[in-house]
């Protein structure tokens, strides 16, 4: 986790700006300066080629982080960057503090927070998003519920590979996916997957 965040915000903000860098001595580079141009559009691409391998890296600790963590810490943890990336308000309920989860099932509901997360600061306008985890009555039950636009019914039924995503992984695990919204009023998933004690 902390080796995750350290190469994202270290490592991949550097690139990010070397990458920028590279980007505006290209661009003002005279015509005629072919050769330094073709140098420059080089070492930009290898910035992306870095930025790209650090991305891979980091969904490569990820399940680690999980791991050493539990579902919660990481949830929160989360949470916390987004809000920090994002300025969206971010809090995070969770009972109890202390889930035994099989990594199956933790693994599937971080990866959904994630996917619905991205979807709430991609798409809502909200500036809260407010997440729940519950382990009750033999499932686990996660709520992320935004402030936003509100999601439409065509933008669900619609080939959305987000939303598929997320309903297969709950499905794949004997659980449920639901996702609603309420024009101008916000946007709510809600997934249950049943937990063995
Ligand atoms: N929290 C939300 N608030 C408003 N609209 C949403 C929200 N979540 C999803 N949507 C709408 O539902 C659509 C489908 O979401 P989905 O995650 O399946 O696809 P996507 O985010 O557009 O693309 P991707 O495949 O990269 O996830 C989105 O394009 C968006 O219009
Ligand atoms: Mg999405």
């Amino acid at each position: 986790m902390r080796i995750a965040r350290g190469i994202h915000d270290e490592i991949g903000q550097v690139l990010t700006v070397i990458h920028m860098e590279m980007a505006w001595l290209a661009k003002k580079l005279p015509k005629d300066q072919k050769d330094l141009k073709a140098r420059v559009d080089a070492a930009a691409s290898l910035a992306v080629g870095a930025i790209q391998s650090v991305r891979r890296i980091i969904a490569a600790l990820r399940p680690a982080l999980l791991c050493d963590l539990g579902l919660a810490e990481a949830v929160k943890w989360q949470a916390g960057e987004y809000q920090k990336r994002t300025g969206i308000k971010c809090p995070v309920h969770v009972d109890p503090d202390d889930m035994d989860l099989d990594d199956a099932i933790s693994t599937a509901v971080f990866r959904i927070f994630q996917e619905a997360s991205t979807n709430v600061i991609r798409h809502a306008k909200a500036t809260e998003m407010s997440v729940t985890l519950k382990k009750m009555d033999g499932c686990i039950e996660l709520v992320v519920m935004d402030n936003g636009i509100g999601v439409a019914g065509q933008e669900i039924r619609k080939d959305a590979f987000g939303i598929t995503g997320m309903k297969e992984r709950a499905q794949g695990l004997g659980g449920k996916f639901e996702i609603s919204g309420i024009p101008g009023k916000g946007t709510w998933v809600v997934v249950r997957i049943p937990v063995h004690n």
